[in-house]
């Protein structure tokens, strides 16, 4: 059975994350790469409405800027994905890492960016307060990745001297999201394909790449004693199993071309190739806390 070493777990323990390597057969890797990709055209091909598009740039080649796939394994999507996922193993991991003896997965989402666009997204915890016991995130990569932002744990009483919220995920506001840390605030996690990311989902932290990307970010939770993971390896959530019909209504992306639309992508277009031009005048005035003015443009 494999195990983490007493090394990485105290590193855990102390930062909050850690990158596992070596851990997925090179076979596996390949054919979540392709049916991963192959999962992406489909979405765009059938108008799947369950996608995140952050940055809606207008449809080159008739393709939304699309940034994540939500429920990647509905069988509208494709039918390979699921059992190849399903041949992971990396549930001790999660069970160590998580303090579980049994979990189910509660969201899986397959994140990509464009070739073309850069994208630095706000600083976020995805869990409600700093600490979240019963939880756990993880990222497994299917390309090399630059750039993902981490807050450490022992850092983040610190954020208190850049008027961030230690605990509250809900009392960010978009000024404290595009706050530009000085380095020594967070460490850059840096990873290859194959690798995994875990970390507790209640740290800061914050996405960024400025290149083609393919990871799947999954978060886990602790089944009370009694409940047994009975779908195994990941006890996926019913709303993640391949035949469950996903509500029309939850979380859709509007793939209109009215000129309304179109007017609006443009716009957004035209605004990646400048700096933030309202952070700017802000930093000129502030003192300690200065905001990011490249997020999300050309100049990344
Ligand atoms: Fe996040």
């Amino acid at each position: 059975m494999n195990l983490l070493n007493s090394v990485d777990t105290s590193f855990f323990k102390q930062k909050g994350y850690i990158v596992i390597k070596n851990q997925i057969n090179e076979e596996v890797i390949k054919k979540l790469h392709k049916n991963s990709k192959e999962i992406i055209k489909e979405a765009i091909n059938i108008k799947w409405p369950h996608v995140k598009v952050y940055r809606d740039y207008p449809h080159f080649f008739g393709k939304p800027n699309i940034f994540g796939v939500d429920y990647p394994f509905n069988s509208l999507l494709g039918k390979n994905l699921f059992d190849v996922f399903n041949s992971l193993k990396i549930d001790n991991f999660i069970k160590q890492l998580g303090h579980f003896e049994n979990f189910e997965t509660e969201l899986i989402r397959l994140h990509t960016n464009s070739n073309f666009f850069n994208y630095q997204g706000g600083w976020h915890r995805d869990y409600a307060t700093f600490s979240s016991p019963g939880y756990l995130t993880c990222i497994i990569y299917l390309e090399d990745e630059k750039g993902f932002k981490i807050v450490t744990k022992e850092k983040n009483k610190l954020l208190i001297e850049y008027g961030i919220d230690t605990n509250s995920q809900s009392n960010l506001t978009v000024k404290d999201s595009f706050t530009d840390l000085p380095k020594n605030m967070y460490e850059v996690v840096d990873v290859n394909r194959g690798d995994i990311l875990f970390f507790e989902p209640g740290l800061l932290h914050q996405g960024f790449c400025k290149k083609y990307r393919l990871h799947y970010h999954m978060r886990f939770k602790k089944l009370e004693n009694g409940k047994t993971n009975h779908n195994k390896p990941f006890n996926f959530i019913k709303d993640f199993l391949p035949d469950t019909k996903i509500d029309e209504n939850i979380g859709t992306y509007n793939y209109s071309k009215s000129l309304r639309s179109r007017i609006k992508r443009l716009r957004t277009f035209i605004l990646y190739f400048f700096p933030r031009i309202k952070s700017l005048i802000y930093n000129i005035f502030a003192k300690k806390k200065k905001l990011s003015i490249f997020h999300s443009t050309i100049w990344q």
